[in-house]
């Protein structure tokens, strides 16, 4: 039987799909004094959102928060506890740097700061449908610490989802979920079978049969490691690399449908493989059901190698069991979109805060960014990786496969950069208050 998830205790942030369009901002904190960060926690939870069906006005905005491994210990969350979470959390995201290919001009030493230091304690995460239900929705908890001496904020992103959904490099995102068991909020794909909610959240049966649990338990159930990943893109460089490489304009859109599995409209190359259908991109009833084995083993409608193949392979022959290797992905823009057609690069910061949410840091979104997204070898095509978002000091390689010849790219230059990042969790409410009344 599915495990009922305790929606009330759960964060919005973890489950709630998000609003069309949307606003959303990180503000980061550091905790100076831990009596004043035991305080925050405790008026924190009073004003973030939990996934339990919302009504009224602000039914899709929420304010949700996170802590990482150094703001549990700022708090003063015992050792026995803090040694209960992954070893990829305590560590946080930037000594991971080798396994996650933040390399050259992605290493941690390039990284805006305070992304990356041991600084970074608290993230407070706040979505809404527009600027003004997003400053209605900020003022309790501006509230919260507003004036709280041993408390700084240090760090702070806009960004936003538009209308068309639409990441910085043209393609409609947003569109595949997974369905989580007992959390009565549906999956995309019709075809695939809803996943055990331990995936997602702690203090439930994952697909594997066990359950995450820290010490005590309080603190860990309802929660779920959150990664968030500021990544810059080179949007004139990307749209560079298509125009030199495609015989003309409709070749081009071939090219970058190729790449990501799916036209920049969404319709996905599993479905119509030849040329885009705007109108099946634009529909969530048929836009993502499709699998990949019967229809298309060897990859010639959607390349093994294209972005959506390799971050989630569904059901096509791979070394391994993709359903233990899904997250809950949220991709949000921020800075300013590069008008259509324009191929110079103005010097502009742009690109997408992603934000993972799973149980399991190691065998989802590490697994998936060093295996899958920088690597060949799980579907056979040796030392290829992703031509979206892959990195390589000499340039990447794709294969499109294709009768009778297939097309090979080499040397694809790195269009996305990482600028930083942490690994987090975010606990239940429960275990919110728990922390504020901690008396180490
Ligand atoms: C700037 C970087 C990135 C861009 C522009 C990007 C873009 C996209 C787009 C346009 C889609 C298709 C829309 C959808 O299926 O919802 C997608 C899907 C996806 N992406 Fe990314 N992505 C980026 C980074 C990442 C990273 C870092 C990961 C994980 C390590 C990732 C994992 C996924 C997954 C799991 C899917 C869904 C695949 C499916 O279920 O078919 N993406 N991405």
């Amino acid at each position: 039987m599915a495990a009922v998830l305790e929606l009330d205790d759960i964060q919005a942030g973890v489950l709630r799909p998000r609003p069309t369009p949307y606003v959303a901002t990180y503000i980061a904190f550091r905790i100076d004094d831990r009596k004043a960060g035991r305080d925050l926690m405790g008026r924190i939870s009073r004003v973030v959102t939990s996934a339990a069906n919302p009504q009224g006005p602000l039914a899709d905005t929420s304010v949700s928060v996170a802590l990482t491994y150094q703001g549990l210990k700022a708090l003063g969350v015992p050792q026995a506890s803090l040694d209960s979470f992954s070893w990829e959390f305590c560590q946080g995201m930037a000594a991971r740097f080798k396994d996650l290919g933040d390399t050259g001009e992605s290493h941690p030493d390039k990284w805006e700061q305070p992304l990356g230091s041991p600084d970074l304690h608290v993230v407070l995460v706040a979505v809404s449908r527009d600027a003004n239900t997003l400053e209605a929705a900020l003022a309790p908890a501006r509230e919260a610490y507003r004036g709280m001496s041993g408390i700084t904020a240090i760090w702070r992103q806009d960004c936003y989802a538009p209308p068309n959904e639409k990441e910085p490099f043209g393609f409609k995102d947003g569109i595949s979920h997974p369905a989580i068991e007992g959390s009565g909020i549906p999956g995309t794909n019709p075809h695939e079978q809803p996943l055990k909610a331990g995936e997602f959240v702690l203090g439930y049966p994952d697909e594997m049969g066990g359950t995450q649990k820290t010490e005590p338990e309080l603190l860990g159930r309802n929660g779920s490691y959150v990664v968030f990943r500021k990544l810059h893109q080179r949007v004139a460089e990307f749209r560079k690399y298509l125009m030199t490489h495609s015989k003309d304009a409709a070749d081009e859109e071939l090219l970058a449908a190729k790449m990501m599995g799916r036209w920049r409209s969404g319709a996905p190359l599993a479905l119509c493989p030849v040329q885009d259908d705007p109108a099946l991109g634009a529909d969530s009833t048929r836009n993502n059901a499709f699998m990949y084995e019967a229809d298309d083993p060897a990859g010639l409608k959607t390349p093994g190698g294209s972005h959506i193949r390799r971050t989630n392979p569904r059901d096509a022959a791979i070394a391994g069991v993709a359903r233990i290797h899904r997250m809950i992905r949220r991709g949000t823009a921020y800075g300013p979109l590069l008008p259509e057609g324009v191929l110079e690069d103005d010097g502009a910061d742009r690109g997408l805060m992603f934000a993972f949410v799973g149980a399991h840091l190691g065998r989802q979104f590490e697994f998936v960014q060093s295996q899958w997204v920088n690597d060949g070898v799980f579907f056979g095509a040796g030392e290829d990786k992703d031509p979206v978002i892959g990195s390589d000091p000499n340039g990447v390689s794709f294969t499109f496969p294709k009768k009778p010849l297939r097309r090979r790219f080499q040397g694809i230059p790195q269009f996305v950069v990482t600028r930083g990042g942490e690994y987090c969790f975010m606990p239940g409410l429960r275990a919110l208050r728990w922390l504020s009344e901690l008396e180490t």
